[in-house]
């Protein structure tokens, strides 16, 4: 009995010398542990320092960054206007002192007159027949001619192969010039030059067009009268109020423009909006003969910051730009067959960087805009395609 418990005594003894070893084991191993959670803390305090610090450094040099971007902005501007200027001085100079004997290209793009009657007629009747052409693109610009303000029109009978060139200068005035061709018109002194033609009543804005031998444009008073008047016997062949109330300024940045018309190849076309109308433009289809108004649609294109417009085929292109004269783009379309929208037109720009044009009006038989911009007579040369099927 007394060495049993003995023995029970001495293994006790022993089993409690191992459980002390395993704590201390256990206790070695924690110590360990934590030390290196301390560690790592440490190290993780320490790169969240230096990232905050890096982070410091990064905004500090991208604000650096920025303000030398803006400065270089401002500087390219700049420079971008100057070298515009001396641009549109260049192409002016060129067509002030042209090399006589030979046509240059530029000039035959200009000078499309087509001789045989036949072939006018052939040409205008696919026009009319298979109208489904849409801007792609701008292929060629010429300054043609500096005459004139800062604002006005210039133009050729959108429906008359004759080449003669007509020019409102000013945004209402009542002297309109006729210049026989296009060459007449580069190669003269000044406006005194063309033929004088003096109207009834000084027309308002830069909405005025030129269509099958007549002038059609709009006199500014208490109300509107849209006015079409015979070049031939220089007579007016009719009027009329323009049959929508309440107008606006078409565009924002041209704002003595209420009515612009325009006269493609499927005819009269007047653009205007109304107080009704809100922000937006109106389109309307205008009989030639009577002035009265056809079909009218509201076109989701905006007149904020707006400065001209055309249509070619039934479609309206609007012309945007800024208050501070940047690149003008056809950034809004409206088509009345809902064959081209905004969205799949492309996002046409002007060629010249900086421009302000005061009027836009589309040749369908040449297929060129002539542009006022800042004084400039400048033509622009279409790239065309055709319209898909719906
Ligand atoms: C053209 O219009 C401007 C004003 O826009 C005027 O200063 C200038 O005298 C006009 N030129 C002619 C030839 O009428
Ligand atoms: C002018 O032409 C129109 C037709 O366009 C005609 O009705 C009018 O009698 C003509 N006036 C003169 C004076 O010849």
């Amino acid at each position: 009995m007394g060495t049993l418990l003995l023995l029970v005594a001495a293994s006790l003894c022993f089993a409690s010398g191992q459980h002390r070893e395993l704590m201390d084991y256990l206790e070695r191993r924690l110590q360990a542990i934590e030390d290196r959670i301390s560690v790592w803390h440490e190290q993780s305090n320490r790169y969240a320092t230096e990232l905050r610090e890096f982070k410091q450094l990064m905004t500090a040099l991208t604000e650096n960054l920025e303000q030398g971007r803006e400065a270089l902005h401002v500087d390219l501007e700049a420079v971008g206007t100057r070298v515009d200027r001396v641009e549109r001085e260049m192409d002016y100079m060129e067509t002030q002192n042209p090399a006589p004997p030979c046509v240059d290209v530029d000039d035959k793009l200009v000078e499309q007159e087509v001789t045989s009657i036949k072939e006018k007629n052939k040409a205008k009747y696919n026009k009319l027949s298979d109208c489904r052409d849409m801007i792609s693109s701008f292929k060629a610009m010429k300054i043609l001619k500096r005459v004139g303000g800062p604002k006005g029109v210039w133009m050729k009978d959108t429906a008359s192969m004759l080449g003669k060139v007509y020019i409102f200068n000013g945004t209402g005035e009542d002297t309109l010039y006729e210049f026989s061709s296009m060459r007449d018109l580069a190669g003269s002194e000044g406006l005194t030059h063309g033929r004088l033609i003096k109207l009834p009543f000084a027309w308002g804005g830069m909405g005025h067009t030129i269509y099958n031998g007549y002038a059609y444009y709009v006199t500014e008073g208490k109300e509107f009268q849209l006015i079409k008047y015979d070049l031939q016997n220089c007579s007016v062949a009719d009027s009329a109020v323009f049959p929508a109330e309440e107008l606006v300024p078409v565009y924002s940045l041209s704002p003595e423009t209420y009515v612009d018309l325009a006269a493609d190849g499927e005819g009269l076309w007047a653009l205007y909006a109304t107080r009704d109308s809100g922000r937006n433009i109106c389109l309307a289809k205008m009989d030639p003969g009577t002035l009265d108004m056809e079909q009218t649609w509201d076109t989701p294109c905006p007149r904020e910051n707006a400065e001209a417009g055309f249509v070619i085929c039934g479609t309206v292109y609007v012309v945007y730009n800024s208050k501070l004269p940047s690149r003008s783009r056809v950034q809004c379309v409206f088509d009345i067959n809902d064959m081209v929208t905004s969205e799949e037109a492309p996002l046409v720009y002007f060629p010249k960087r900086y421009s302000t044009h005061s009027s836009l009006k589309y040749n369908p038989l040449e297929k060129l805009i002539y542009a006022w911009d800042d004084g400039y007579q400048i033509l622009y040369k279409m790239v065309m395609k055709k319209k898909l099927e719906v």
